[in-house]
């Protein structure tokens, strides 16, 4: 091999680039947005001030926020023929994957993104484009799910009224705004809103970075959120608790099949590759579950399940030894089904809390103008060999 190669596998030491968007310490657990806390933004901002923040880099001030929202109002329409995709998808096809496909699908309509040296105006132009009408696809993907017919924004309502709106209003002249949905709403995308340079976004930063269009990009990101080893653990985390539940909640013999190395079972939502301490966020995501269940009257034993497996887990010598923690993905799903999503939107929601701040890191990326992203690889394939003829094989 020409020059020299350190290997590291799945990048567990390697910083891939330079960025000032979020800062993470997980030996502390501690996570900050442009030098916010998570905890001081799920407690006091909405999601679309922060989707500000982390894109553009401060708070906004008031009129800037009306502006921000306003602009990502108007575009919160899609193009009809975008729903001619859905007379394609099998009945039960999976979210995510109809997800990443609408979302590639936008550059077809959305041509002019695709031009080479956007000016910043026209960036911009194409991230409120995508705030807006991802919030539309991912309630139509819903509404399909059901087989109802889509229902259209509703530009009175804030960003995420509007996404609640256009997904769980089943006659728009009785819908009422349940605040306390809307703030758990509000608070659970912020807590997804960025994550430094995770899997999905390091797909975004490195299909960018080789000029492909912002779609593209985060349809990209999309799939590799799909995996259950990153954003599509939320999904599995409910599964799993739901097996368990059927199976007599007998918590002990799960811990003992998740330390089984030779039990493929590992205890979805715990442990993290940069926490090695409790995630912060599913610090906050667990006191809004007791909060919102008892608001919304619900008891949901899957609940009483995920904090007896965390107790169980946080003393035991497999877990401690290795800083297994619950993370984001532990208890999210809980408040998603309480507030009537499927467990199949599940991570198409980690998606849409997600976007500002792959947008976020697009842009930076673009900003730094960082060169195609392109490792290198330690050989061990065979040494020259000569072409044989078929018959002589
Ligand atoms: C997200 O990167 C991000 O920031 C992601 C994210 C974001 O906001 O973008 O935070 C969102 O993806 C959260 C993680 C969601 N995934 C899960 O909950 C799936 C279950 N967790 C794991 O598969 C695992 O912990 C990862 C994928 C999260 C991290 O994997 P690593 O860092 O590659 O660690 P590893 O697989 O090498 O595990 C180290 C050891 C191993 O044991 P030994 O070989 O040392 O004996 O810990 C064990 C693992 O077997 N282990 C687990 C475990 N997680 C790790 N054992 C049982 N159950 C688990 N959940």
């Amino acid at each position: 091999q020409s020059g020299y190669v350190t290997l590291d596998i799945g990048y567990k030491n390697t910083g891939a680039t330079k960025s000032a968007i979020t800062f993470l310490d997980g030996e502390k657990g501690i996570l900050k947005y442009r030098g916010y806390s998570i905890e001081q933004l799920a407690e006091n901002a909405s999601f679309i001030e922060v989707a500000y923040l982390l894109i553009y880099g401060e708070l906004p001030t008031e009129a800037q926020l009306t502006d921000f929202q306003y602009q990502v109002s108007r575009h919160t329409l899609v193009h009809e023929d975008m729903k001619k995709f859905f007379d394609g998808f099998p009945s039960k096809s999976h979210p995510m994957g109809q997800l990443s496909s609408l979302i590639g699908a936008l550059a077809a309509f959305n041509p002019e993104s695709l031009k080479q040296g956007l000016s910043t105006e026209e960036v911009n132009l194409e991230i409120m484009k995508l705030l807006a009408k991802m919030s539309t696809v991912v309630s139509w993907i819903y509404k399909k799910s059901l087989g109802h017919p889509v229902v259209y924004p509703q530009n009175k309502y804030d960003y995420v009224t509007n996404f609640l709106y256009m997904t769980f209003a089943e006659r728009t002249e009785d819908y009422k705004v349940d605040r306390v949905v809307v703030d758990v709403m509000n608070k659970l995308l912020i807590l997804h809103a960025d994550h430094e340079q995770n899997c999905s976004t390091s797909t975004v930063r490195i299909v960018g970075s080789s000029d492909a269009n912002l779609y593209a990009s985060i349809s990209a990101g999309i799939s590799a959120l799909w995996g259950p080893l990153h954003g599509g653990a939320n999904q599995a985390v409910i599964e799993m608790l739901e097996k368990i539940k059927n199976d007599g909640g007998d918590t002990d013999k799960w811990i003992a099949k998740a330390k089984d190395k030779n039990d493929p079972f590992r205890l979805m939502g715990f442990g993290h590759r940069v926490y090695k301490n409790f995630d912060p966020r599913a610090k906050i995501i667990k006191k809004a579950c007791d909060d919102i269940l008892e608001k919304l009257g619900i008891n949901d034993e899957v609940l009483e399940i995920a904090k007896k497996l965390e107790e169980v887990a946080l003393k035991d010598p497999y877990f401690v030894e290795r800083k297994l923690y619950p993370n984001v993905d532990f208890y999210s799903g809980i408040i998603y089904r309480a507030l009537g999503f499927p467990t199949e939107m599940f991570t198409v929601l980690f998606a849409l809390g997600r976007l500002p701040g792959w947008i976020a890191q697009w842009k930076e990326m673009k900003e730094n103008k960082e060169p195609i992203g392109r490792p290198r690889q330690i050989y061990t394939g065979t040494t020259d060999r000569e072409y044989r003829d078929i018959k002589d094989r």
